[in-house]
């Protein structure tokens, strides 16, 4: 019998990874943050200074990289070629850097093997922005999760505060929306929402309304699968 996928797509700082890691917990699913495979492999670009123009040279790269992922106690890391890039991966620059690399086909792919093989042995919450359209178009339950852009730039705001880090608000908001814009107009898997998914708009709901939610969906589908 298929494994059991949660996939949750959305737009950056919908609350999709807070959201995901709770809900993986609490049905004791394996969680994966996909985000942070295609920023492993931007950091890995940026720190071997290779142009992100230079296609060929990224895939190459990619071929050559070992992507692996542990999910303990409520705790995801991501290893790239065996080291813990979990923390590394998180700056402005990588986030900017990550849409070159998400934009090559080839890429995707190698990826998206990972991310299928993932599968095999588990049941998944998986939140990225192409996971219940290419990764898993049969996933169990889809869910859309949106907020206002406003409420985005603030979240992101906070928790960029809590990190001790002080950034000017309007530029968060503008770094999100151009990051967005990428994300649903490229050519090679953009983020959409189709008509299999759940829509959960965020915006003024707690985590714990939103995991609830889920869950919910989560029980009427358990059944009917
Ligand atoms: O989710 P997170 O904000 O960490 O993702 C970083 C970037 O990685 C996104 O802006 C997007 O360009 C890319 N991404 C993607 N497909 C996914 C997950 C992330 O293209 N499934």
């Amino acid at each position: 019998m298929k494994k059991f996928v949660i996939a949750i797509d959305g737009p950056a700082g919908a609350g999709k990874s807070t959201v995901a890691r709770i809900v993986a917990e609490k049905l004791n699913f394996l969680y994966v943050d996909t985000g942070a495979m295609y920023r492993a492999l931007t950091l890995k670009a940026m720190g071997k200074k290779i142009p992100f123009e230079k296609k060929e040279q990224l895939i190459e790269m990619a071929k050559n990289t070992k992507i692996d992922i542990s999910y303990n106690d409520g705790k995801f890391k991501i290893y790239l070629d065996g080291q813990d890039v979990t923390n590394e991966i998180r700056t402005e620059q990588v986030s900017k850097n990550t849409s070159y690399i998400a934009s090559i086909l080839r890429i995707r792919e190698i990826l998206w093997d990972i991310q299928r093989k993932l599968r095999e042995k588990n049941n998944l919450v998986m939140e990225g922005r192409d996971i219940g359209s290419k990764v898993f178009p049969d996933a169990q339950l889809k869910i859309y999760l949106d907020a206002s852009i406003e409420e985005r730039a603030k979240r992101r705001y906070k928790q960029l505060k809590e990190m001790g880090i002080e950034e000017d608000f309007e530029k968060i908001k503008k770094e999100i929306e151009q990051r967005d814009e990428k994300d649903r107009n490229r050519e090679i898997a953009p983020l959409v929402k189709g008509d299999d998914y759940f829509y959960i708009d965020t915006t003024n709901l707690t985590i714990d309304q939103v995991v609830e939610k889920i869950l919910l969906l989560f029980k009427e589908h358990a059944v009917r699968s």
